[in-house]
């Protein structure tokens, strides 16, 4: 029986997007939920800095916690830093891509939005797989900051005025050929979180998708089923930086299975 956590690691609370179909995929499973606050925001960093802290950061979280998979629940993280942390770490690691590739199998239109991080929109991987999976598509870009805060702070608790997630959606409907998006990509792991709120701002209905799905299915591959406990334990939240700020977030964690939360 191998009782390791399995390692979900984020700059904040986005990775609990994807913890929610791997949940589901792997009710007994342990795991350990890592953000690291004190680097938050990503999005807004240079490659140059994402890909200095995260392979080190990963190696300490390894070493503490052991686990036997490890999980970068953050598509800024994963376009940029995925080879240096797979280099440093001797430990199966999945990463998290930009869903361009099933948005383009859906959309009718041949337009198709992706929002995410300004540090992932801006990447040649976004360029590649435009290319590879959505060469007959208009793929229109956005990045976003403000909507990675008002994830947070949907989890903290705190009341989002509608009319902000509309504000932020101008930024993909109101650029040429926007008017006939007719599927958008999260492309951000914080975004899923507020996927309703996107809908309902939305100035039509429309297809938002995200990779939680099938990377919870590769996780699951990977693990097998046969080495799953009985039951989990309760699972573990840790954060580079320990404030009010991180503990605001304690019940919106208690209620997706991380009841403890430690400091790095
Ligand atoms: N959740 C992260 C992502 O998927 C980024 C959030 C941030 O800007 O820190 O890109």
């Amino acid at each position: 029986m191998d009782a390791r956590p399995i390692l979900f690691f984020d700059s904040g609370v986005g990775g609990l997007s994807i913890v929610g179909p791997t949940r589901a995929a792997m009710p007994n499973a342990p795991f350990v939920y890592a953000a690291d606050s004190a680097g938050f925001p990503y999005g807004v960093k240079s490659a140059g800095e994402i890909a200095a802290r995260v392979p080190a950061l990963l190696g300490r979280l390894a070493e503490r916690y052991r686990p036997r998979l490890i999980v970068i629940a953050c598509n800024t993280a994963s376009t940029i830093a995925l080879p240096a942390v797979r280099a440093a770490l001797d430990l199966p690691v999945v990463g998290t891509v930009p869903a361009i590739k099933p948005a383009a199998a859906l959309s009718t239109t041949r337009v198709i939005g992706v929002l995410g991080t300004e540090a992932t929109v801006a990447q040649r991987y976004v360029d590649d797989l435009s290319a590879r999976f959505a060469g007959d598509c208009l793929v229109i870009r956005h990045g976003s900051a403000e909507l990675v805060e008002l994830a947070e702070q949907k989890l903290r608790g705190r009341r989002v005025e509608p009319e902000r997630y509309a504000a932020v959606l101008d930024g993909l409907f109101g650029r040429p050929g926007g008017e006939r998006i007719d599927v958008v990509v999260n492309a951000c792991t914080h975004f899923p979180l507020v996927e309703a709120e996107l809908a309902a701002a939305a100035p039509r209905p429309m297809r938002f998708i995200d990779g939680g799905e099938g990377i919870a299915r590769r996780i699951a591959a990977l693990c097998g089923d046969a080495s799953r406990p009985e039951r989990a334990p309760p699972g573990v939240a840790v954060f580079t930086r320990l404030g009010d700020g991180e503990r605001e977030l304690a019940p919106a964690l208690a209620a997706r299975g991380f009841p403890t939360i430690e400091a790095l």
